[in-house]
């Protein structure tokens, strides 16, 4: 299986990263393109055996599967670009660009799109068989969601399709297992899971920041405070992935009657903490 990355930067090296690191693919299976020789050449010292080039119409030739991971404002120019060379009949596409739809990508692979649609509901109310060029193909296509964890292979990566088999769904969800954890969803629940993950990622950093700087009030120097925060986040992340147990369960294992937690956390929920997350994750929705 030949996997071609167009536009290996942050989020197409990650993926490059995780596959090779996973064992999931031999390098010489992987060709990366970017715009410039600067990248190319890092793509070159991180793995010599990586077929690397600024060809992306030959690097879509000759793979399985395209994963697209340009700038979202260049997806298009980069599609028209490699559109001739692509084989919908073989292959399947991944976006991994912010904001680019299933149907986006359905109309600018197959710009006849609405017109073969058309025939085929006017051939299903005419009981006959849709008259569509042996050229044509239903696209396999996956609109993915990752997020800026995928740089240390602890992404939170939603995974929406169209055309596409279960068996190709596996596959897929494979792939990118290989930068964290994934989840399967409707294509709907992909602005909820950007909030929730791609800006939780931020709101998660604005609790370790507020907490940083607590700590530096009750004395520690701000490394050390830190240091104190990241390690308890992870520590508290930890526990609930290792037992599966909800929050609630692990706070009532640290808070004792009338004791300094239960304090501190009514104190909190006063400043109106759990309000404040819950309305900023439906902003960012
Ligand atoms: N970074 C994240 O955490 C994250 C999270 C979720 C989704 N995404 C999505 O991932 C995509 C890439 O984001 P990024 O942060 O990885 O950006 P990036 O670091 O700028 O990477 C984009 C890459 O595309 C290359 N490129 C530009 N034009 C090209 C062309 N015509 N042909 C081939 N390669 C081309 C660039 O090459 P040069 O380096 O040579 O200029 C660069 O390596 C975006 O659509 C974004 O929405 C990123």
């Amino acid at each position: 299986m030949t996997i071609a990355v167009i536009g290996t930067g942050n989020m197409g090296g990650a993926i490059v990263r995780g596959l090779i690191k996973s064992g999931t693919c031999d390098p010489k299976d992987i060709i990366c393109t970017a715009k410039t020789e600067n990248t190319l050449n890092k793509l070159r010292q991180y793995d010599a055996s990586l077929r690397v080039s600024c060809d992306n119409k030959e690097a879509a030739r000759a793979a399985d599967i395209i994963i697209l991971a340009v700038k979202p404002w260049f997806i298009g120019d980069v599609i028209e670009e490699i559109r001739p060379f692509v084989d919908l009949k073989r292959q399947m596409i991944i976006s991994v660009a912010a904001g680019i739809t299933l149907k986006d990508l359905t109309h600018l692979l197959v710009p006849d799109y609405e017109q073969y649609e058309m025939e085929r509901i006017m051939a299903e109310a005419e009981e006959r068989e849709p008259r569509l060029p042996e050229s044509f193909a239903e696209p396999v296509l996956f609109r993915v969601v990752p997020n800026t964890a995928a740089e240390v292979l602890e992404s939170v990566t939603f995974i929406a399709s169209r055309g596409a088999t279960g068996e190709q769904v596996e596959l897929v969800r494979q792939l990118f297992s290989t930068i964290g954890y994934t989840m399967v969803v409707a294509e709907k629940l992909i602005p909820a899971g950007t909030s929730l993950a791609s800006c939780g990622i931020a709101f998660a950093m604005r609790y370790i920041r507020a907490a940083i700087e607590g700590g530096v009030e009750l004395g520690f120097r701000p490394g050390e405070a830190a240091e104190i925060v990241e390690h308890t986040v992870k520590g508290a992340a930890a526990l609930l992935l290792s037992q599966g147990t909800h929050p609630e369960v692990e706070i009532d294992k640290v808070t004792t009657a009338g004791g300094i937690t239960i304090k501190g956390l009514n104190a909190m929920e006063r400043a109106g903490f759990t309000n404040a997350v819950i309305e900023g994750l439906k902003a960012s929705k």
